[in-house]
């Protein structure tokens, strides 16, 4: 699914105080859809990514440092800087993405609406262009 906004930000809340910053990420609330599936990136050394999924939706948030994230909906390539655990970035079905520029203090936190699965991805450009042409 392709958003009219591209790409999409969620606004998430710091409930933090004196005592230190508290972010809450709650299913079908901030979060677009339903979570089942909690992963994080750290001590990227790295890019990572350069693939899309079929079915997967995601929701990336940096809780720590920074990143560079390109998402490419096969018509239009935005470049996303994630910098603050108060900015969720969309990661819909059928986009292109790369994460890029990862400071070595960086984490960065997945929500994803389904288990893992290795079928949904696409790994091949060239596929993901055919696949969005093809509707
Ligand atoms: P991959 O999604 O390709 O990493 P990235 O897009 O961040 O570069 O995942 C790397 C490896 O880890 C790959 O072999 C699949 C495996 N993996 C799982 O088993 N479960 C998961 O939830 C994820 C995200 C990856």
């Amino acid at each position: 699914m392709i958003s009219e906004n591209f790409p999409r930000f969620i606004e998430i809340l710091n409930l933090g105080d004196e005592r230190g910053d508290l972010i809450v990420l709650e299913n079908n609330r901030n979060i677009p859809f339903q979570v089942q599936r909690i992963y994080s990136l750290i001590n990227c050394k790295m890019s990572r990514g350069f693939h899309a999924h079929i079915n997967l939706m995601q929701v990336l948030v940096c809780l720590k440092g920074q990143c560079d994230v390109v998402l490419d909906n096969g018509t239009t390539k935005a470049t996303v800087r994630l910098d603050s655990m108060t900015k969720g970035l969309i990661v819909e079905s059928m986009i292109w993405r790369e994460m890029h520029n990862f400071t070595d203090d960086c984490v960065l936190l997945v929500l994803a609406s389904h288990l893992y699965d290795e079928a949904d991805y696409i790994r091949d450009y060239d596929v993901f262009l055919k696949m969005v042409k093809n509707g």
